[in-house]
């Protein structure tokens, strides 16, 4: 079949929080360095929301900011979806409330939770919608702020993760451009080598695990690094080929920044220098959901990416759940 449309990418934006925490500035929280810490991650510093500063602020700044690239009213959007592990409350979702912030008033919403995932996730059912006519124009956001669900103590974790969120809005393009292809994974059978063990029913907090500074988020780093460095390359390879391409049609890939290393080796395996691909884990840290719209933004406007270009957009985390995304460029930037 061939489809008289595409869904592509039409607007993008994103937000952190004015916070900066640096490496030097964890030094005199945990037993750490900056050279350990630029060496095994890449990380110089990451944003850090206020107490009062919540996934959905952060989510409503860059959704507006994508809104206002596209060229688009918020009551054009019928469909929002949030990706989000770390929503204003546990439930409603806060794509509701972003929502209604913006003033989508005649939007769907609900928040998907894939952590890291979670955009590539998103960005492959807004694209599947559109064309099945379902929505006509989707928001589609990566918010999360991870860094509440962080034990600062924990130097294992603490150096990894920073605040933020990222958006685009996605809508008719022109046949064969826009999204071409997606691929989404998971295996449940890691669910606990990254995970927030406590808060949810089957681990109800108490004030007692709360004294005891339970509640925090948990992983096994290496376990999660040697995943993370077999798929990236694995599930990359696998969705440009559905979309009838290969590594050498790619002008710039842009993975889920979690580490410089993960990074290094997925290139690697594509054979893609660095001028193709997107790294700015040195100034965000990991910040889940939001890194892949976030890291394209920046592209953007670095005057990285023009029409026609093939972009790979590559997720993992949580779950483990892991996605990739195809795209065609189809506006003129
Ligand atoms: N500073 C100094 N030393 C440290 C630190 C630190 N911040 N953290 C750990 N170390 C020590 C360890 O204790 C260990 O010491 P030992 O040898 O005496 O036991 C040593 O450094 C090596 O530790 P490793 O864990 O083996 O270090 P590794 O090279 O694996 O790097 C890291 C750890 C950076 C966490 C890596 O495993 C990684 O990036 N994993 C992937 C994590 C990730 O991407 N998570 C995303 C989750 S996605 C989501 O959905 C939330």
């Amino acid at each position: 079949m061939t489809l008289q449309m595409g869904a592509g990418i039409l607007g993008v934006g994103m937000a952190v929080p004015d916070r900066v925490v640096t490496n030097a500035d964890l030094e005199a929280m945990v037993d750490t360095s900056d050279e350990w810490i630029v060496e095994r991650t890449g990380i110089r510093q990451r944003h850090v929301s206020a107490p009062d500063e919540t996934s959905s602020d952060l989510a409503t700044r860059a959704a507006l900011a994508a809104l206002a690239d596209a060229g688009i009213e918020a009551g054009e959007i019928d469909l929002v979806i949030c990706a989000t592990t770390t929503g204003d409350c546990l439930w409603p979702a806060t794509a509701c409330l972003v929502q209604h912030r913006i003033g989508a008033g005649h939007a769907a919403a609900f928040d998907i939770s894939a952590a890291c995932s979670g955009f590539c996730y998103g960005l492959a059912i807004a694209r599947d919608m559109v064309l099945a006519g379902t929505a006509t124009r989707a928001l589609v956001i990566g918010a999360d702020t991870l860094t509440k669900h962080v034990d600062w103590t924990d130097r294992t974790t603490c150096i990894l993760f920073g605040d933020g969120a990222g958006a685009v809005v996605v809508g008719p393009c022109e046949a064969g451009r826009g999204i071409l292809a997606s691929e989404l994974r998971a295996d449940g059978s890691k669910y606990e080598a990254v995970w927030l063990p406590a808060g949810g029913t089957r681990r109800p907090l108490t004030p007692e695990m709360l004294a005891a500074g339970q509640g925090k988020l948990a992983m096994h780093g290496a376990e999660v690094f040697k995943f993370a460095v077999r798929i990236m390359g694995e599930i990359s390879l696998s969705v440009l080929a559905r979309a009838g391409l290969g590594p050498d049609d790619v002008s710039l890939f842009v993975p889920h920044q979690a580490n410089a290393r993960i990074i290094a080796a997925a290139a690697e395996r594509m054979r893609l220098t660095p001028d193709r691909v997107m790294r700015n884990v040195e100034r965000y840290g990991n910040t889940s959901a939001a890194s892949i719209p976030i890291a394209l933004t920046e592209a953007l406007a670095a005057g990285r990416v023009g029409y026609d270009d093939v972009l790979v957009l590559v997720g993992f985390g949580a779950g483990l759940t892991w996605g990739a995304n195809v795209v065609r460029w189809s506006r003129g930037d």
